[in-house]
């Protein structure tokens, strides 16, 4: 039996769910049974009927979907598989920022902990971070965190001025706008799509600046044959298997999430197998966090 099949005769026995990110390794993306952008997995997690749930992503990821689902068993194949980004501002570190902009709102960038989310007012993903801000009234003063890309772009957006923590993507933080001007020259009329957590001379740049998802939407809608895609590679394959007649190249093939990568079919199958590594949030932070996580995702 292939190690794919064993997976899949474990998860029917067990009726256990796979979830997987958009940038996970294609096999793993293969063997899952939804595959989206943090935003889809978040509202997917709201409406699951196994009771087991295998999450194929990053840490933040797979405790947005714990948090959702205290009642069900959510594992994670690789504990170690965290986000930079996320780890880049603590529950205190928030705390001390709040306390220098007493009155203002906290949108919360989804990669993030926890222990942040419990801080925070509302949580956007880098789907709905500008219709999510835009509920809040503009003389509203808004504090955004982690990441100091999207928070820039969405108050760009909004004609507004945030209160910006200086957390960034490090995958997304190598690419740069020399990169879009040779990769026009090696493709002549693809258009450029990059990832809101891009820097601002890159967005600049760019023709769409859209979420993972996103691009997988805006992409079936076009009519031209081939495209740029900057952000991490792991998206081309769900690219390539919606759009086979379309051509897509990466902006920098080493744009790669090393975290994203340390979710293999080994690890998967361990984790069905040995049932690990759960993922558990403490009752009062979690409690706290979904309240962050609810208020984003009752804005449709
Ligand atoms: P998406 O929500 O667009 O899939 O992005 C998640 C992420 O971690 C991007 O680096
Ligand atoms: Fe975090 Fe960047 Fe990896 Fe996304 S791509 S999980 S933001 S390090």
């Amino acid at each position: 039996m292939t190690l794919r099949d064993e997976i899949l005769a474990l998860k029917r026995e067990r009726g256990a769910v796979i979830l997987a990110h958009n940038y996970q390794v294609s096999e793993v993306q293969a063997i899952a049974d939804f595959t989206g952008d943090s935003l889809e997995l978040a509202r997917k997690a709201t409406d699951l009927q196994a009771d087991l749930v295998v999450f194929c992503g990053v840490y933040f990821m797979a405790e947005t979907a714990a948090i959702l689902n205290p009642d069900k068993t959510v594992l994670i194949p690789d504990p170690s598989a965290g986000c930079p980004m996320a780890d880049m501002i603590t529950g205190e570190q928030l705390r001390a920022f709040k306390a220098k902009h007493p009155g203002a709102k906290v949108l919360c960038y989804v990669n993030s902990t926890a222990e942040v989310k419990a801080e925070s007012d509302c949580c956007v993903t880098s789907a709905n971070a500008l219709k999510v801000a835009r509920t809040f009234p503009p003389d509203q003063e808004i504090i955004f965190v982690p990441d100091q890309h999207l928070g820039s772009y969405t108050a760009e957006q909004l004609g507004r001025r945030f209160q910006l923590w200086p957390g960034y993507c490090p995958t997304h933080a190598r690419l740069n706008a020399g990169m879009i001007e040779a990769a026009r020259a090696a493709h002549p009329g693809a258009p450029v799509m990059v990832h809101p957590e891009c820097p601002k001379p890159l967005r600049d740049a760019a023709d769409q600046v859209l979420s993972t998802g996103g691009m997988c939407r805006w992409v079936k809608e076009q009519t031209g044959r081939a495209f740029i895609v900057g952000t991490e590679t792991g998206i081309l394959y769900r690219l390539q298997q919606e759009n086979p007649d379309k051509l897509f190249y990466p902006l920098d093939e080493r744009a790669v999430c090393p975290n994203m990568k340390k979710i293999s079919l080994e690890r998967v199958l361990w984790s069905l197998r040995d049932l690990q590594t759960e993922v558990r949030v403490p009752e009062a932070v979690a409690v706290r966090a979904k309240r962050a996580i609810d208020a984003m995702l009752a804005i449709h």
